[in-house]
């Protein structure tokens, strides 16, 4: 598997950037070529044809997917880069699971409603660190990429 890990944060190595690199440790264990970008708005995805799952994760802040994740996916030509892609979705929150499934998930698939879903995380406060839980999205990542 070649994985790229689309993110946004406005915090520079802050929980979503630390678990993204947890994220990405797990999956190399696993045989799998990882890297990371950090989404712009204006950015030229094209790159993310080298890859065949795109996995995207941001923080909320105010009630919002981070700006650049969503904006990218509304304004870029990212959308059209992902034609095809097996993707997994993540986000990071304070709220609650079921608050963030019903309010904040929507809001990445929406614009993925052409893509597979392999894997869909809300990563509570406490569950950042935790490498069971990293390890569990990792796993059924892989396992639904090696199905679909
Ligand atoms: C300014 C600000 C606004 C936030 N707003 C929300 C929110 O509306 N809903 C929520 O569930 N969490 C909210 N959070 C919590 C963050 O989503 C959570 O702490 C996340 O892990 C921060 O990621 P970061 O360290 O990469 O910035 C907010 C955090 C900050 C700092």
């Amino acid at each position: 598997m070649r994985a790229i890990i689309l993110f946004d944060s406005k915090t520079a190595g802050g929980s979503t950037e630390k678990l993204i690199d947890s994220i990405g440790q797990e999956l190399a264990k696993t045989g799998a070529y990882v890297e990371k970008a950090k989404c712009k708005t204006t950015g030229d995805y094209s790159f993310i044809e080298d890859f065949d799952v795109v996995i995207m994760g941001a923080p909320i802040y105010y009630l919002l997917v981070s700006s650049q994740l969503l904006g990218a996916l509304l304004q870029s030509n990212l959308k059209k880069y992902l034609t095809g892609k097996k993707v997994a979705i993540f986000l990071t929150c304070g709220s609650p699971e079921l608050m963030a499934n019903l309010l904040y998930l929507p809001q990445l698939k929406m614009n993925l409603v052409n893509n597979t879903i392999l894997a869909e995380k809300i990563f509570a406060p406490d569950q950042l660190s935790d490498l069971t839980i990293i390890e569990k999205f990792v796993n059924e990542v892989n396992a639904a990429y090696k199905e679909k």
